[in-house]
């Protein structure tokens, strides 16, 4: 089926026109490339060059790239007026939502919350249950949207286009059910899982936890004769994880606190 058919809808807000907005991937709209990345760098600026390359890497099987337009299709009136970028999370059936954005001149106006209801939809059609995302300072509009405060994932971005998932799955194995993986279609592109043989051995032990990402290093040993400070950081093991939509204990790789949300679908 048509993904476009399958969310297109029609509303009028008030004014006398009324939009047609439907979700259309990327790589099924590559005459709209420059107005994508025309989008994106209102909000971020990058070169023309680099968006491209990025952008073109949109593809069924990860990472898509989900536009969200107005008007007639393929007419002149036709914008690209949001964007959303999905990638796979590894060993799970979660995909990862980055580069959220609406035209600047529409927001507040219900196209973020259609955005992403499409985007719902979207994944839950591949077989996904979760969304996973970061947000530096949109996590109330994430929250109002139903995501909550979660731990961090590892996506796939764009590494899976250039190396088989079976490698990538060789470098994180998953807490989660790998039944329940294969039924997500995003792990189903790459080559098919080899036979299991009747008698398994034993699962490898899990990788420790990822350390909290702020966590400073631990400071030098005290003197002998001076009592031991209080951990800055408690080991990632035991160490109870806090976080509110005010407060997170996570950072990038700036170093700026940023939110981690998902969303069950
Ligand atoms: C974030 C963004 C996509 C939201 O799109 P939008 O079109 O302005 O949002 P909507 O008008 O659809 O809002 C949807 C709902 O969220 C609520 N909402 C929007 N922003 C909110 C906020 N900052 N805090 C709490 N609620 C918020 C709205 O009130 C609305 O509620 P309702 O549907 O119950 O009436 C848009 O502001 C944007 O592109 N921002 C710049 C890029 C960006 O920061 N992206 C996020 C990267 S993580």
């Amino acid at each position: 089926m048509c993904l476009s058919q399958a969310v297109e809808r029609e509303w009028c807000d008030g004014d006398v026109s009324c939009a047609v907005v439907r979700i259309e991937p990327l790589h099924e709209r590559w005459d709209l490339v420059e107005a994508c990345a025309e989008l994106l760098n209102a909000q971020w600026q990058r070169s023309m060059g680099a968006r491209i390359h990025s952008l073109r890497q949109s593809s069924h099987s990860y990472p898509v790239c989900l536009l969200l337009l107005k008007g007639e299709r393929r007419s002149q009136d036709e914008k690209v007026i949001g964007h959303a970028r999905l990638s796979r999370v590894l060993g799970s059936r979660s995909l990862f939502v980055e580069s959220v954005v609406v035209s600047s001149m529409l927001r507040g106006k219900g196209y973020g919350r259609i955005l992403m209801e499409a985007v719902e939809r979207y994944a839950k059609g591949r077989g996904c249950t979760r969304l996973c995302l970061t947000t530096h300072d949109k996590q109330h509009f994430y929250a109002h949207l139903g995501f909550v405060l979660s731990k961090p994932v590892q996506s796939v971005g764009t590494l899976a286009s250039f190396m088989p998932m079976e490698v990538l799955h060789k470098f994180c194995r998953s807490t989660e059910n790998e039944e329940e993986e294969k039924k997500c279609d995003v792990k189903l592109f790459n080559n098919p899982a080899p036979s299991t043989p009747s008698v398994l051995p034993p699962p490898p032990p899990p990788p420790p936890p990822p350390p909290p990402l702020s966590c400073p290093p631990p400071p030098p040993p005290p003197p002998i004769s001076a009592p031991p400070p209080p951990p800055s950081c408690p080991p990632s093991s035991w160490a109870p994880v806090s976080q509110t939509l005010e407060q997170t204990p996570y950072t990038d790789n700036r170093g700026l606190p940023i939110f981690w949300m998902h969303k069950d679908i």
